[in-house]
């Protein structure tokens, strides 16, 4: 099953990719993961990546489309993946498609988790995320069951992300919401796309998700 999570910043895609990745057991690729992680060591691509993800905007396609391009040559891939937030614009659609047709692949199915812009500046500035293994909170619509402890791990040390910021969120919005649209269309075309209401409580989301995805 080669899966693509789509949605705008803030619409639930790690926290749906956490629960699809326990039951479907396919590798969960998120290109914004993978770029804090170079960012937290350091690396030439992480200092690159971090100018742009600071601001609000893309990392440039060449970079992003490489970085995929590797992780889609890794073997653990060969069964199935789950892309999270990439493709986020027509170019990279295109780039993709060519990557996985070089290796006899193609996209099963695009989850395109829709919420109203307006719900998502409250859900991106009350956020929180566990520093030991990376589980995603919410202040109000999704605390740890414990206060102060991560459900998954047990560890007490949590982190808020550089671009929930409200200043930059605004910006990485804005950036999204105009290569959004594109998006869609695409996929439409294409006769993958599922549309699934991201307003819903969390589990009432991965109800929809599970749905589609047992359907396929
Ligand atoms: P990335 O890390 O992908 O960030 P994003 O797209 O902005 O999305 P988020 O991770 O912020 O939101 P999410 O949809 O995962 O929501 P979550 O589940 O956490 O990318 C970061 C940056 O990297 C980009 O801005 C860009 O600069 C760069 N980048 C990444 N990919 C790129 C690409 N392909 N090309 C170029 N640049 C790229 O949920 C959010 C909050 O809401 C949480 O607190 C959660 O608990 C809560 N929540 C979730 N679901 C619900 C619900 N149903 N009801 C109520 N609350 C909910
Ligand atoms: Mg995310």
């Amino acid at each position: 099953m080669n899966l693509i999570l789509m949605g705008l910043p803030g619409a639930g895609k790690g926290t749906q990719a956490q629960k699809i990745v326990e039951e479907f057991q396919i590798p969960h690729i998120s290109t914004g993961d993978i770029f804090r992680d170079a960012m937290k060591n350091e690396t030439p691509m992480g200092l690159q990546a971090k100018a742009f993800i600071d601001k609000g905007e893309l990392v440039p396609d060449e970079v992003t489309n490489g970085i995929v391009q590797e992780r889609l040559a890794q073997a653990d891939t060969d069964d199935g993946f789950m892309l999270d937030g990439y493709p986020r614009n027509l170019v990279q659609a295109k780039a993709l498609d060519q990557m996985l047709s070089e290796s006899n692949r193609h996209v099963d199915a695009v989850l395109n988790i829709d919420v109203d812009p307006a719900v998502l500046t409250q859900r991106l500035t009350g956020r929180f995320i566990c520093r030991n293994c990376g589980a995603t909170y919410h202040r109000l619509y999704n605390p740890p069951k414990v206060e102060g402890t991560c459900d998954v791990c047990g560890h007490h040390d949590f982190y808020q992300r550089e671009d929930d910021k409200p200043e930059t969120v605004k910006n990485r919005l804005d950036v999204n919401i105009k290569m959004n649209t594109p998006l869609v269309d695409y996929y439409t075309k294409a006769g993958v796309l599922h549309t699934v209401d991201g307003e819903q409580e969390i589990g009432q989301v991965y109800q929809a998700v599970q749905k589609i995805l047992t359907n396929l």
